[in-house]
C-alpha cells in the first residue's frame, strides 16, 4: 500500500534512505555485540567503573538499533534479516577485542564511536530538509554517539592519568 508517510520525503528516493537506515542497523548491532562482549573480557586497573560504562553503552546501542528497524518499517523496507549481512553492509568496522587491558578495550570502543559519529554526520546532514522523521531520529542517536564518545575519553584519560601516578610513586 501507498504510505501517506512517505510522502513528507522530499528529494531522496526512500529505497536509498531504507538502504543507508540499514546500514546503519548493522552498525548497531555490531556495536552492541562489541561492548556486550568487551565488558566480558576487559581486564585491569579501575575495570569495574569501565564495564559499567560498556554495559550502559551496550544497551544504547541495542535501543538505537530497535529505533532504526521501526524507521525501516515505517518506511515500507525490511530491517536486515541474517546477521550475515552485517558485514557486508555495515560502514564502521567491528573492532574486535585483541588486548583486553582496559585501556585497549577503550581505545578500541572510541574508535568504534567516532565512526558512528562520521556515520549519523553524514545521515544528518543527507536527510535534513527532505525526511524530517529520520533527520529527528539521526539527530537523537548522533547525540547519544557524541556522548558515548565523551564518556569513553573522559575514562580512559582518568585510567591513564590514574596509571602515570601510580608509576610515579
Ligand atoms: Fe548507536
Ligand atoms: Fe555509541
Amino acid at each position: 500500500m501507498v504510505r501517506k508517510g512517505n510522502s513528507i520525503i522530499k528529494g531522496i528516493a526512500v529505497e536509498e534512505l531504507i538502504d543507508l537506515l540499514n546500514r546503519a542497523y548493522a552498525d548497531e548491532w555490531l556495536a552492541y555485540y562489541q561492548y556486550s562482549i568487551e565488558e566480558k573480557v576487559v581486564k585491569g586497573i579501575m575495570k569495574d567503573a569501565a564495564i559499567a560504562e560498556l554495559q550502559q553503552h551496550a544497551t544504547d546501542e541495542l535501543r538505537h538499533a530497535d529505533w532504526i528497524a521501526q524507521r525501516i518499517l515505517q518506511l515500507g523496507g525490511t530491517p536486515l534479516l541474517n546477521p550475515k549481512e552485517w558485514f557486508d553492509r555495515c560502514n564502521c568496522d567491528y573492532e574486535e577485542p585483541s588486548n583486553f587491558d582496559v585501556v585497549a578495550i577503550l581505545e578500541d570502543a572510541i574508535k568504534g564511536e567516532q565512526c558512528a559519529i562520521t556515520t549519523y554526520s553524514k545521515l544528518a546532514e543527507l536527510t535534513r530538509d527532505k525526511d524530517i522523521v529520520t533527520y529527528d531520529l539521526v539527530s537523537r542517536i548522533l547525540a547519544d554517539e557524541v556522548e558515548h564518545e565523551e564518556d569513553l575519553a573522559a575514562l580512559h584519560e582518568d585510567i591513564s592519568e590514574f596509571i602515570q601516578s601510580m608509576k610515579r610513586r
